[in-house]
């Protein structure tokens, strides 16, 4: 499948006004995306769980309008009328206008909210820029009746993916792949799809609690780490070993070897940051109660025979993986052991889940 197939060359059935609301998760990858090409092509495939209690909703008001030359919206965030957040949306739109060309016709008045604090350090662009493709997705449904569900949304995540690549993973869920890979059948580097074998029960309801170690906005954007993948002297390894990666994971969720899924999952985690400490420039986004952190879960795992292990995303907050049936334990450790290590105590508990929600008879206001 080629872009070409998510151009709109049906003739569309005006409405005057409608409205959506739709609720999209966040997600953390488990073999991550760091390394892309133009137009927001991953270097290698990844595969992330999807979140649950983190999300972003919104509604988008449209209202026909006569054909603009530029696209006309208004944003608000938390109940508020949000300047800081246009220029990136209408970033976004200018990518896939050419995807959406009914934008044009539309003023749109965008009204969102996170489930999770927005200084939190948590990354809301997956939630949020999924948020807004799924609406539109469901704009043009209305325009064009004759769309089938399972191509609207392979169009969110396609549109998702050219506003932030780890986007394209917040529509569908619990595990979703996105990138070529020889051995996930339909996957491709244009959108994600659905991790397409049974999971092993032991990953059912996998939960992340997610430590708040550093609430600042980060030092280097992961659009700036990404590009310095370019010329990265280890990028080429890196990539084969990310699809590699990809593979032994696939049969690990089918086969529950949590062993070695927390071996793969731990070393994808600093790995990432090993890309980010050998670029030039050289950066470090951990902080030093994120490695603190780090430590403690490896001696609570080998005191404990716990399965529990951790993942980073570009940041310095740790993401805590552990089975359902470890839940009461694992919580009582954080409580005791690791929230001193964030920022005001503070830790989100969270566990995967399965997509985008559209949300009927709600608007955010
Ligand atoms: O989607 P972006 O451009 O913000 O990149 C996200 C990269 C990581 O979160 C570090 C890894 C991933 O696969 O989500």
């Amino acid at each position: 499948m080629d872009a070409h197939q998510f151009l709109v060359n049906s003739s569309l059935q005006f409405i005057e006004k409608a409205s959506f609301t739709w609720q999209t998760p966040s997600n953390i990858a488990l073999v991550k995306y760091w390394g892309k090409s133009e137009p927001q092509i991953p270097k290698n495939a990844s595969i992330s769980f999807t979140l649950n209690n983190c999300h972003t909703i919104t509604t988008i008001e449209f209202e026909k309008i006569e054909k603009s030359d530029s696209v006309q919206f208004d944003m608000y965030f938390e109940g508020k009328k949000n300047e800081d957040f246009k220029p990136k949306i209408a970033k976004f739109f200018q990518r896939i206008a050419e995807y959406c060309p009914y934008i044009f016709e539309y003023k749109m008045i965008i009204h969102s909210q996170n489930s999770f604090p927005h200084s939190s350090g948590i990354a809301s662009s997956a939630s949020g820029l999924s948020a807004i493709a799924m609406c539109l997705t469901s704009l043009e449904q209305q325009l064009i009746p004759a769309l089938n569900s399972d191509f609207v949304t392979k169009k969110a995540s396609f549109l998702a993916r050219l506003g932030s690549g780890s986007a394209s993973r917040s529509i569908e869920g619990p595990l979703v792949v996105w990138g070529n890979h020889p051995e996930i059948e339909g996957s491709s580097d244009l959108f994600a799809v659905p991790f397409p074998h049974t999971i092993h029960s032991i990953f059912e309801n996998y939960q992340d609690v997610i430590l708040l170690v550093d609430k600042g906005e980060k030092q280097v954007s992961s659009t700036v780490g990404h590009e310095l993948m370019h010329n990265h002297p280890f990028a080429e390894n890196r990539f084969q070993q990310a699809n590699e990666n990809l593979t032994k994971l696939s049969k690990i969720l089918q086969n529950g070897d949590i062993k070695n899924f927390i071996n793969l999952v731990e070393s994808e985690a600093l790995t990432l940051h090993a890309m980010m400490l050998t670029s030039n420039p050289y950066f470090i986004l951990m902080k030093p109660n994120t490695l603190e952190i780090i430590q403690k879960i490896w001696k609570y795992r080998s005191e404990n025979q716990s399965n529990i292990c951790f993942t980073l995303d570009a940041g310095a907050n740790v993401h805590v993986l552990f089975p359902e049936n470890e839940k009461q334990n694992v919580l009582q450790f954080i409580e005791n052991e690791l929230a001193s290590f964030c920022h005001k105590n503070e830790y989100i508990c969270d566990s995967v889940g399965f997509g985008a929600k559209k949300l009927e008879n709600i608007k955010v206001r």
